[in-house]
């Protein structure tokens, strides 16, 4: 007989049928007469009770059936006698797949801590709060494709190994395969990486963007999702050295299309997981409300979770240049009373403090900031009449702060050369990144959404490390 997941038996579609039910036991509970079995095979927040009469299975039958372990169970489907569940079944039979020894199984009833479970991350799956967490993980990944898709699309997989830094940040990872106890050298003492495995120095993406704008000039749309590595010692609750983002590409859009792309694109991704995934957001939405109530009044949230995510699917983004941006926060009773810890004026990388102040106090909404210094910004930003902005956006969002960095893309070439000249990126590395704009180039924009960012903000998880199922960080790759 055929297994019929948690999610379905629970709909009650095969009432009165015998089943077949197979997963990890939460619970047990009972008395003389009966025992009481959670059952959750993760396909759903909610447990499938069994019951268990001990007519029928006597406790050395039952002594296996321990919080963790794995059952496969035959029973007939009913409609529940008790409170907390529409429907349970009645075991026929148990079987126990797999034990889980109870003085030693770490996941044991009470409420554990985020940091605890974090460093028991290859069982932290089978909680609630992880269960739900990675199950609108999935939702918003089907939901990133299902939008791009239904726009017609195309989805590029950019290399993962480059000789490029996009961002032009140097925060990169070395890809070589060196023996790095006797390094080859060069006549002057460099690294000769002319012997390395691909013949020149190489690194893992930050950002498959540059190879994602080759085929935006082919294609038109195009979007990447993949993964993306970063090697900024950033010990932060919003910063992962291995990270996944989503990086549409357009040709013929100006900096407001791609604004426009970016606000209808992330509402359209919580409205699928509001939709798809609304018990294990109300789940999380109930943790945070517990959470809240430990925190000073003047911390907590002003709305739930799911109040949150209706109202930005239901509101309009702000928009502001960097300079008005910088004209609030110089007016702003923050920085009259020296609340920031970092000075403003313009020019200034808008820390997150700024990003916060903006988006949780003055607008109370995401906010869309474009038109940044150009000295601030990448290389490949489209310069602006000024000649001292360029068009840049980054998305900013309630309790997260940067989520997207996007830019329309310089496309005349002799700007473009003089722009890497002077961050002293050579002609030659990018020699086929100058080739779009040598030959077919037009004017074209794009965007990079951070996915753990996106995942943080829907399920309200407040550490970037809990959103992703084996976070990489400074000092810690395990699992
Ligand atoms: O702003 P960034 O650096 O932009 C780019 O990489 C562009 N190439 C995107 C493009 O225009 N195609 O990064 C984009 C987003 C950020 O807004 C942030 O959400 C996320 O990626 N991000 C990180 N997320 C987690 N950990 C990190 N270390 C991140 N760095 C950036
Ligand atoms: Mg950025």
């Amino acid at each position: 007989m055929q297994r019929t997941k948690v999610k379905d038996l629970l709909t009650g579609a095969e009432v009165g049928k015998e089943v077949v039910l197979k997963g990890w036991v939460r619970t047990k509970r009972g008395n003389k007469f009966v025992n009481f079995i959670a059952v959750n095979d993760g396909s759903t927040i909610h447990n499938l009770q069994v019951v268990a009469d001990a007519a029928k299975f006597s406790d050395e039958a039952l002594k296996d059936v321990t919080t963790g372990a794995a059952v496969a169970i035959t029973g007939e489907l009913v409609a529940s006698q008790g409170k907390g569940q529409a429907f349970e079944v009645v075991a026929n039979t148990i079987e126990v797949l797999g034990k889980a020894d109870p003085e030693t199984y770490p996941l044991q009833k009470k409420a554990h801590s985020l940091e605890f479970l974090r460093e028991i991350a290859h069982l932290r799956f089978r909680t609630n709060t992880f269960g739900a967490v990675f199950r609108v993980r999935n939702t918003l990944a089907f939901a990133v494709h299902k939008f791009f898709n239904e726009k017609g699309f195309v989805y590029m997989h950019t290399p993962i190994i480059t000789a490029s830094d996009a961002e032009g940040a140097g925060e990169m990872f070395h890809v070589t395969n060196f023996n790095l106890d006797k390094l080859p050298r060069t006549e002057d003492g460099k690294i000769n990486y002319e012997e390395d495995f691909f013949g020149k120095a190489t690194n893992l993406t930050v950002s498959g963007q540059l190879e994602g704008e080759l085929a935006a000039m082919a294609f038109s749309d195009i979007y990447t999702f993949g993964p993306t590595f970063r090697a900024e010692n950033s010990n932060t609750a919003r910063h992962l050295a291995e990270f996944w983002m989503i990086e549409p590409e357009m040709a013929f859009h100006d900096l407001k299309m791609n604004a426009d792309l970016a606000e209808e694109f992330i509402k359209y991704i919580i409205r699928y997981a509001l939709e798809h995934n609304r018990e294990d957001i109300e789940f999380l939405g109930q943790r945070l409300a517990e959470e809240d109530k430990a925190k000073p009044q003047n911390e907590r949230q002003e709305m739930t979770l799911l109040e949150k995510l209706e109202f930005v699917v239901g509101s309009n983004f702000e928009r502001v240049t960097y300079t008005e941006a910088i004209e609030i926060l110089l007016a702003s009773p923050a920085y009259k009373k020296k609340k920031f810890q970092y000075d403003v004026s313009w020019g200034i990388d808008l820390q997150s403090e700024h990003e916060r102040y903006l988006v949780e106090k003055h607008f109370k909404k995401p906010v869309i900031v474009t038109d940044y210094p150009k000295d601030i910004k990448a290389f490949y930003m489209r310069l602006n009449d000024d000649g001292k902005t360029v068009a840049a956006m980054d998305i900013l969002a309630p309790g997260i702060g940067e989520i997207v960095g996007g830019s329309q893309r310089e496309e005349r070439i002799d700007i473009l050369v003089e722009r890497m000249k002077s961050v002293g990126i050579e002609e030659e590395e990018l020699w086929w990144y100058l080739d779009t704009r040598r030959f077919g180039g037009c004017p074209h924009a794009g965007f990079g959404l951070g996915f753990e960012r996106m995942v943080q903000f829907v399920t309200g998880m407040g550490n970037i490390r809990d959103v992703i199922p084996f976070p990489r960080t400074p000092k810690n790759a395990e699992f």
